[in-house]
């Protein structure tokens, strides 16, 4: 049986086979449930590692499936349009039955977490990465915020527990590794969000040929400009804006905070920069995995 042990940089986590979850948020016997949870063929799934574009790519899902929002869904909270697998109860009003189809997912689980379901290859699966040492970056700043998250006086002391996985979703090399060496048993496609940032308007139209769904230029251009970091940074929901303040404390941090490649230079001492790039290279080995590092590459 799969012990649960506590996560001594963060009592607010736990570790269950090898993923942190929030205490308040996720049981392990929920977490479990999931992977009974009855599919559709035609639900369609997006997985991040925290601060990958999660938001982003829930924006651009919910505008694909309702054409550019032309019934209006641009008014309703994002967490509904793309309802998490796995926090039921917050947001998810709706209940994940009685949804029309394709059903929208969002998850940052680990690939053994997920419905069993998605192995049959029918339901899609978009799996959206971002170069790790952004992902630090921006989730250094997300801890400030997250109010369940226990504050790092510094970042050196980030930088410790990140590579540890002391933090929600755990460590990020098995988050990702996960994923992509278990590929094959899944009907996913991978995404970056460096992509994103260099050529939207590709990024979504490849989108829509994996989702088989066919969008006119008018309506891709929508679906790029309501997208944009510009309209989102002044979208109250895409902030968040709405969500109780025992979650996130916005006075202390922005969602939509930069949305650019490159910002860990900022942050990250030359050290810390080469010393990850060793563990990456350790870690990553031979697989084909290639990031963006920087605005320039
Ligand atoms: P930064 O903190 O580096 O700015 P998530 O939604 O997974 O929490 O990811 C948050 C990151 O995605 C933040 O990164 C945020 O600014 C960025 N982001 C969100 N919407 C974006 C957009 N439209 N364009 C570019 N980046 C975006």
């Amino acid at each position: 049986m799969a012990t649960v042990t506590p996560v001594l940089r963060d009592i607010n986590l736990y570790r269950y086979k090898g993923f942190c979850f929030v205490k308040e948020l996720m049981s392990t016997e929920f977490i479990d449930s999931l992977q009974e949870f009855h599919l559709r063929d035609d639900d369609i799934f997006m997985i991040t590692y925290p601060k990958s574009g999660t938001i982003w790519t829930q924006q651009i899902l919910s505008l694909i499936c309702s054409d550019g929002h032309r019934d209006g869904t641009e008014s309703i909270e994002t967490s509904v349009r793309v309802p998490w697998l796995e926090f039921p109860t917050l947001y998810n009003e709706l209940g994940h039955s009685s949804r029309p189809s394709p059903r929208l997912f969002a998850s940052h689980l680990s690939y053994q977490f997920v419905p069993q379901g998605l192995k049959n290859k029918k339901a899609k699966v978009i799996y959206i990465m971002r170069n790790p040492k952004d992902i630090m970056k921006s989730l250094y700043h997300f801890e400030a915020m997250a109010v369940y998250a226990e504050k790092s006086p510094d970042f050196d002391h980030f930088y410790e527990k990140f590579l540890d996985g002391d933090v929600f979703a755990g460590r990020w090399f098995d988050h990702i590794l996960g994923w992509y060496t278990h590929k094959n048993d899944y009907n996913i496609l991978f995404i970056k969000y460096e992509d994103m940032i260099k050529d939207l308007r590709s990024v979504v139209k490849q989108i829509c040929a994996f989702l088989k769904m066919e969008l006119n230029d008018e309506a891709i251009d929508t679906v790029v400009k309501r997208a944009s970091f510009k309209e989102m940074k002044k979208d109250p929901l895409a902030n968040k804006e709405n969500v109780p303040e025992d979650f996130f404390n916005l006075k202390k941090g922005s969602f939509m905070r930069k949305g650019t490649v490159g910002d860990w230079k900022n942050i990250m001492t030359v050290a810390q920069s080469e010393h990850f790039d060793k563990l990456f290279h350790e870690e990553v080995g031979d697989l084909a995995l290639n990031f963006t590092w920087d605005a320039t590459d």
